[in-house]
């Protein structure tokens, strides 16, 4: 099945506005139907979790529901799945539980390509612990991050390599697979930040190896909250600070306070929503993947017009060539600042900004500083209409 564009976009009330948004990688447009069952859940009759009352085992509902969706998303266990409010808090969460079991002499592995939300929590914790922070470089050119410049910062010490599975910034894609494999001969934990990934690619956590997962629904057109995933039984391992009366049991151990039950049900709608992009399977799982692989089509389709276009156009300079990618553009235009270029663009309604976009490490590691450049990114709403307009507008900066 192909994806039927016309369908998908009239699912988008935002897209009525006529703005081209390429802004995706900081969060996606909502579909009227995750909309809806957000407010379907506030004005339901809804109570703390518990069996007695309707209203009770209605939010119940709404969290094994949540669970679940995610679970077919990631290809997951539902009962190693954590809510957090957002990717940044899990992600500081788990860093401090984790490294209650570090000492002086152990080493954890950050990388230069990754979101700050997967460095900085991972060496405030090691810096805490006594422990030892390795960086991992990435090729300067091509942004490609290696599985040799993974394995570089390896050794008998390391007790935690933190990684991403797809660049917000550049799009790169590193091996993943290779990596956790690299880091599991020597004994360490795998962390992948799936932000950026999650929206553009299929997932399975068992084809990733990945011991934990972090992933953001709001980039797949859900709410803004954050998700952990890992297998319970690694969940069990770990003990992070917890009230007395809350329960002690995985995942809900690692969830502070009362879930926000209205954002869970808008993101089990929007894995629906994923599901029912392009497959009839009966299974959601089979329709995520297939949905998956149809989006990857489709962007993949878009993204080559763009980068054909933004290279014929002079002046215009793209950051990084990663084999593997997200369509995700990072690009600089001679004589223009990154907010020049916003602006200019923002005036002709489309949306691509310009930042490191909290890659701050990636973007200093290749020379853009704290400024960045400008970023275009796909989405699966995302039309030649779009693309065409994009082009045209940077087209009139190079005049
Ligand atoms: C790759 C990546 N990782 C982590 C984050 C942080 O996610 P959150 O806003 O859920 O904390 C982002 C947000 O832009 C991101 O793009």
């Amino acid at each position: 099945m192909s994806l039927d564009i016309t369908r998908t976009r009239s699912a988008f009330p935002a897209l009525d506005e006529g703005v081209a948004y390429f802004d995706g990688p900081g969060g996606t447009q909502v579909p009227r139907a995750v909309a809806q069952a957000i407010a379907d859940t506030m004005c339901a009759g809804i109570s703390n979790r518990g069996s007695v009352t309707v209203s009770e085992q209605r939010a119940g509902r709404v969290v094994d529901e949540a669970r679940a969706a995610i679970a077919d998303l990631l290809g997951c266990d539902a009962r190693g799945v954590v809510f957090a409010r957002s990717m940044t808090q899990a992600t500081y969460d788990l860093s401090r539980a984790l490294a209650r079991q570090w000492g002086p002499g152990d080493e954890v592995v950050v990388t230069r390509l990754d979101h700050d939300a997967n460095i900085r929590p991972w060496v405030a914790a090691a810096t805490l612990s006594g422990a030892t922070v390795r960086w991992a470089g990435f090729d300067r050119k091509s942004a490609e991050l290696s599985v040799e410049d993974v394995r570089a910062e390896l050794s008998a010490r390391t007790r935690l390599v933190a990684v991403t599975g797809a660049s917000n910034l550049l799009g790169s894609r590193p091996d993943v697979p290779a990596i956790v494999e690299a880091a599991h001969e020597v004994g360490a934990l795998v962390y992948v930040d799936g932000v950026h990934l999650t929206p553009h690619s299929p997932v399975s956590l068992d084809e990733l190896g990945a011991d934990f997962y972090a992933c953001s629904p709001y980039k797949f057109f859900g709410p803004h909250h954050g998700v952990l995933a890992a297998a319970p039984e690694l969940l069990e391992s770990v003990h992070p600070d917890k009230l007395l009366p809350s329960a002690d049991t995985v995942p809900e151990r690692f969830e502070l306070g009362t879930l926000p039950y209205e954002l869970l049900a808008g993101t089990a709608a929007a894995v629906d929503f994923i599901a029912s992009l392009a497959s009839s399977a009966t299974d959601r799982r089979t329709r995520v993947l297939e949905s998956m692989r149809t989006v990857e089509e489709h962007e993949d389709y878009l993204f080559d017009k763009l980068l054909d276009g933004l290279a014929r156009l002079a002046g215009v300079r793209l950051h990084g060539s990663p084999k593997r990618r997200t369509p995700t553009a990072l690009f600089s235009v001679d004589g223009h600042s990154g907010l020049d270029v916003h602006r200019h663009l923002a005036g002709l309604d489309v949306n691509a900004p310009a930042s490191s976009f909290y890659a701050i490490e990636a973007s200093r590691w290749i020379g853009l500083g704290d400024a960045g450049a400008v970023r275009a990114g796909l989405a699966p709403y995302t039309n030649d209409d779009d693309v065409d307009r994009l082009l045209a507008a940077v087209a009139g900066l190079t005049r």
